[in-house]
């Protein structure tokens, strides 16, 4: 890989992605494309100053003339697609968004580099990376064995069945026109630049504000949490030793419940940012999410033995540089919550949720 487009780079994952990339490879160029939507931050690129070596280009995955133009400008030979529509609770208050960037968007991006590729088979420098999720595999039961690479689609949210959709159809390319596709499906990230809206950097911020901590239903739902880090990690790994039209699990082997992830957080800010009440008193049941999954696990075998990856942080460790993290960038915490948009949001989703118990 030498001219990587990155989509969707100017995000949580995509931009920790590229300060990895930066850091670990030295002979690559990085082109971010990113229709900075009200998820997409600039701030969270800022220190990166060689021009050299990483190009900024605000535009949106679908506008399918604007993607021919970077793919042969650039002479893209890698591509990293993160760009989407990604919390859950925004597809059930709305699912447009989700429709036409996760689904026609990734059509959009497969069509340009089909279109770029004028022998898909001769390329087999090209490759095109699709970053999924664990939502498309649905909801486990307590016991039940974690998802696999085989185990079939059953998406529950409007968020997870657009990229079951989009997975799908990555998927068909590879089959259909050969294009060197991998497809690599996530576990819950957390780490720096999470924007505020997802449950860790939620219960950070409004816990320092003395702001209630929504907890939705019993709060006894599990997932898998990995730091953001290992994610990116194992994205290199995939686009270096990964085989074309394979796709791969990524997780972090762990099983917290929600509850203990947030009075975790707690204990960590009683300590770090000390207040005269516990601020687990802040703790607040709400209203469960219509169709919530229960419980989400990975089975990321096939990686670790196929391609030598696994996580290095603990939750223990990666939470506590989390929290440190937001304590020590307050500046960026503030410069989103006090956007005007970002506080409809929060009116918005949690203003009619009563206490659930
Ligand atoms: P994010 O919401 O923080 O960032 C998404 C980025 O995509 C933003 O910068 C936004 O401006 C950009 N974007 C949105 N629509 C666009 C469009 N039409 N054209 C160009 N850019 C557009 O998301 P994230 O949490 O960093 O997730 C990145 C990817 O990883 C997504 O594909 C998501 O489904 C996947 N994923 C996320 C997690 C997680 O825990 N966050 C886990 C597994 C997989
Ligand atoms: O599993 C991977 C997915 O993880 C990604 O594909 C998504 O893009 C990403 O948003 C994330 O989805 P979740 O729905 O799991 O993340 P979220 O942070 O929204 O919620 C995590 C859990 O916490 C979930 O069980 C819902 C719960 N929750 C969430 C919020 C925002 C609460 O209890 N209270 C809240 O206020």
């Amino acid at each position: 890989m030498k001219n990587l487009l990155v989509t969707g780079g100017a995000g949580f994952i995509g931009s920790n992605f590229i300060h990895y990339l930066l850091h670990e490879y030295r002979d690559i160029r990085i082109i971010n494309l990113d229709a900075l939507t009200y998820a997409g931050n600039l701030q969270n690129l800022n220190d990166i100053t060689d021009p050299t070596r990483y190009t900024f280009i605000q535009g949106n995955i679908c506008d399918r003339d604007f993607i021919d133009s970077i793919f042969h400008q650039y002479q893209i030979d890698t591509i990293v697609h993160f760009a989407a529509e990604t919390h859950v609770d925004r597809s059930i208050d709305n699912a447009m968004s989700f429709i036409e960037t996760n689904i026609n968007g990734t059509y959009n991006l497969l069509e340009s580099a089909r279109d770029y590729l004028t022998d898909p088979v001769q390329n087999k420098n090209f490759r095109f990376h699709h970053i999924s999720t664990d939502e498309v595999f649905g909801s486990l039961e307590p016991g039940e064995a974690p998802f696999t690479e085989k185990t079939p689609y059953s998406p529950n949210s409007p968020y997870a069945a657009s990229k079951a959709a989009s997975d799908h159809i990555v998927r068909a390319y590879f089959h259909t026109y050969g294009l060197p596709v991998t497809i690599s499906n996530c576990s819950n990230n957390y780490g720096p630049y999470q924007f505020p809206e997802k449950l860790i950097p939620l219960v950070i911020t409004n816990a320092l504000s003395g702001k209630p901590i929504p907890v939705y239903g019993d709060g006894r739902q599990i997932r898998d949490w990995l730091y953001v880090e290992d994610h990116c990690e194992a994205i290199s790994i995939i686009l270096i030793k990964g085989i074309p039209g394979e796709t791969y699990n990524i997780g972090g082997s762990n099983q917290p419940e929600n509850i203990e992830i947030v009075e975790n957080i707690c204990s960590i800010l009683d300590v770090l940012s000390p207040t005269k009440i516990p601020h687990r008193k802040l703790i607040d049941y709400v209203t469960d999410r219509p169709g919530h999954d229960r419980r989400y696990a990975m089975d990321i075998s096939k990686i670790q033995k196929g391609l030598g990856w696994f996580p290095k942080w603990d939750l223990k460790k990666g939470m506590e540089k989390t929290v440190k993290w937001y304590l020590q960038n307050q500046d960026w915490v503030k410069s989103i919550v006090d956007r005007e948009d970002y506080q409809n949001w929060l009116d918005n989703n949690y203003s009619l949720r009563k206490v659930g118990r």
